[in-house]
């Protein structure tokens, strides 16, 4: 989604932009664009489509020698993606970025704009326009009175031609730091300056940012000093290469044994789960999230209810927020975010604050704001994860669920100990079964050979085999633009096996040893009707086309070793068909609008 990029006092700003936008390049985008301030004038240059077309108008017009800067990737929400849309936007003295939303941005127009002759179709622009109409003397005093009129998600790196010393950083709901090394920057994902700045400032709702080359002042919206501790994030963690592979996803799904091993000893000590949370007992839990997080969460569900015996909800943060959930100091809320900013994860996450629920985040990215926001935070230790489909992130998601899980019930005796012993043990090892488990890669690129030209799949399982089916469909469909559905397989026979004919391809997931001789049904009713059907299973016989072997393990972890070759064989499928597979189409890393 939308990345910004600030730098004040930097020699070569246009270069230092750039070089942070390519690292926001992952976040998915369709346009881009900068500009400096150059003896008192803004030079700005927007481009639609890659970063590379920017660098390409840039070389071809003026040197760009400014100091000081604004960037940013734009992924189009209001108003089509082209070089006029495209940030950043001007207007009179002031030059602005945007992420994020103005949901009043049509009163706004009505009521102070009536007569302004707007240039884009962006909601954005009004915020360059009210700053240009509130304008008298001070860029601090318009800036302030023009958030104040904002209604939405809103962060701004801001330039005015009378202060062209200055950059100014608006945040309200949209995240923004700020970082100091050689020159002062401003981000909205620190993987676009922790290669450039030493000390990071995380921006909180209702700041401002009054950035020169030497100093940073904080204010809060009526232009009251705000004090501000730095913050750390860890280094080790940043690299963002592809190493040997072709694709960031590829690499990433090798790196999935190395999330779940750093996760697991994070927190699992010798046999002792160590987590400074302080909880009651719960009555029931609600896990909430989007997408693949979400996806994790149905494995949470199993293995919270399992070793709980409590109801444990699980739902999506777009119905969840709007639901008036009942929810009370008994219920704790488990938020899972990869990047700890997700739009409806965060208000969600604040919705359950304000209900008196317990907040519990499982978050990758350090210091974000689900992170900061939730009482508890439990880090997955997956690294950067720069490949728009997460893999390696949802693992170490499945793993922190599982910790956290062992752990509750632990501490309020919910389970058998020996039960509980025989997970740690297994959690342990998990690492070595994913690694075994990516030693279907070869048989994996066989099939996508043979399935690259499919038009539809269907994915079925039944229990934690059902969880695998969801996430493994969602990752064919949105990296290789096969359309493709997840049943629970049960289901099937209720409606969606009319679409069943011959040669349709079925994938069936099967993780309990219980639960297979019911599946095998399910798969046995679709190849009668002349479906092809691939199974993975951890050992246990079932009859299909082909099926993939995965190693065994603990029933309640099998999902870690099953998702593994769905998304293997997403990655083969989106290869054979030419796809973009780091960032396809339509889709953002990191969804900061609802
Ligand atoms: C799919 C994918 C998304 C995210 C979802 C939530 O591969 O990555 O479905 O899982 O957008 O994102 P986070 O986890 O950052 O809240």
């Amino acid at each position: 989604m939308c990345g910004i990029i600030g730098c004040c006092g930097v020699e070569g700003a246009a270069g230092a932009l750039i070089k942070g936008l390519e690292r926001l390049e992952y976040r998915g985008y369709d346009s881009a664009g900068i500009a400096t301030i150059s003896n008192g004038k803004f030079e700005i240059e927007k481009k639609k489509g890659r970063i590379s077309a920017l660098k390409n108008a840039l070389k071809s017009h003026r040197d760009y020698a400014g100091k000081i800067g604004i960037g940013h990737t734009r992924w189009a929400t209001h108003g089509a993606p082209n070089d006029i849309n495209a940030h950043p936007h001007q207007s009179g003295k002031f030059a602005l970025v945007h992420n994020g939303i103005i949901e009043n941005y049509a009163q706004l127009k009505e009521q102070y704009l009536k007569l302004t002759n707007f240039k884009s179709e962006t909601d954005t622009e009004v915020i360059v326009q009210l700053l240009n109409r509130l304008y008298s003397t001070s860029c601090l005093d318009a800036i302030a009175k023009t958030v104040k009129l904002l209604e939405g998600s809103f962060a701004l790196a801001i330039l005015c031609e009378d202060e062209p010393d200055k950059l100014y950083c608006v945040r309200q709901g949209s995240p923004l730091l700020g970082g100091v090394g050689n020159g002062i920057f401003a981000a909205s994902d620190i993987t676009a300056i922790s290669d450039m700045a030493e000390i990071f400032y995380r921006m909180d709702d209702g700041e401002i940012a009054e950035i020169t080359e030497s100093n940073v002042n904080f204010y809060n919206f009526e232009l009251e000093r705000v004090e501000k501790e730095r913050c750390e994030f860890a280094f080790e963690d940043m690299r963002t290469d592809k190493g040997n592979c072709e694709h960031f996803m590829l690499k990433e799904i090798y790196e999935e044994p190395e999330a779940i091993r750093r996760t697991v000893d994070a927190y699992l000590m010798e046999s002792t789960i160590e987590l400074k949370l302080e909880i009651d007992k719960p009555e029931q839990i609600y896990i909430v999230a989007c997408g693949s997080a979400y996806h994790a969460g149905l494995v949470g569900k199993k293995i919270l209810s399992e070793l709980l015996k409590i109801p444990v909800t699980v739902e999506t943060a777009s119905e969840f927020r709007y639901s008036n959930p009942l929810l009370n100091s008994k219920t704790p809320v488990i938020i899972i975010s990869q990047s700890g900013e997700t739009a409806d994860s965060l208000a969600a996450l604040r919705e359950a604050k304000k209900l008196g629920s317990k907040t519990i985040s499982v978050v990758n990215v350090a210091n974000s704001s689900i992170a900061v926001e939730s009482d508890f935070v439990l880090y997955t230790k997956a690294g950067p994860e720069i490949a728009v489909a997460t893999t390696k992130a949802y693992s170490a998601q499945l793993a922190a669920l599982y910790l956290l899980a062992i752990y509750l019930a632990e501490k309020f005796k919910t389970a058998e100990q020996a039960q509980l012993d025989k997970l740690k043990k297994e959690l342990k090892e998990l690492n070595k079964k994913v690694s075994l488990t990516l030693d279907c890669e070869e048989q994996i690129k066989r099939l996508a050979e043979e399935l690259k030209d499919i038009d539809h799949a269907y994915f079925i399982g039944r229990g934690l085999g059902y969880c695998a089916a969801a996430e493994g469909s969602l990752k064919l469909k949105e990296i290789s633009y096969i359309h493709s559905e997840a049943y629970a397989a049960g289901e099937m026979k209720h409606g969606t096996i009319s679409l069943i004919e011959k040669g349709t391809t079925v994938i069936a997931m099967n993780t309990q040893a219980e639960l297979a001789s019911k599946l095998q049904s399910n798969i046995d009713e679709v190849r009668a009707r002349g479906a092809k059907v691939f199974a993975v299973t951890s050992g246990i016989d079932i009859t299909a086309d082909e099926t993939i072997i995965t190693p065994a393990l603990h029933p309640l972890l099998q999902t870690s070793t099953q998702i593994v070759p769905i998304q293997l064989l997403s990655y083969y499928i989106a290869k054979e068909r030419g796809c973009d597979i780091d960032k396809p189409r339509n889709l953002a890393k990191s969804v900061t609008v609802e």
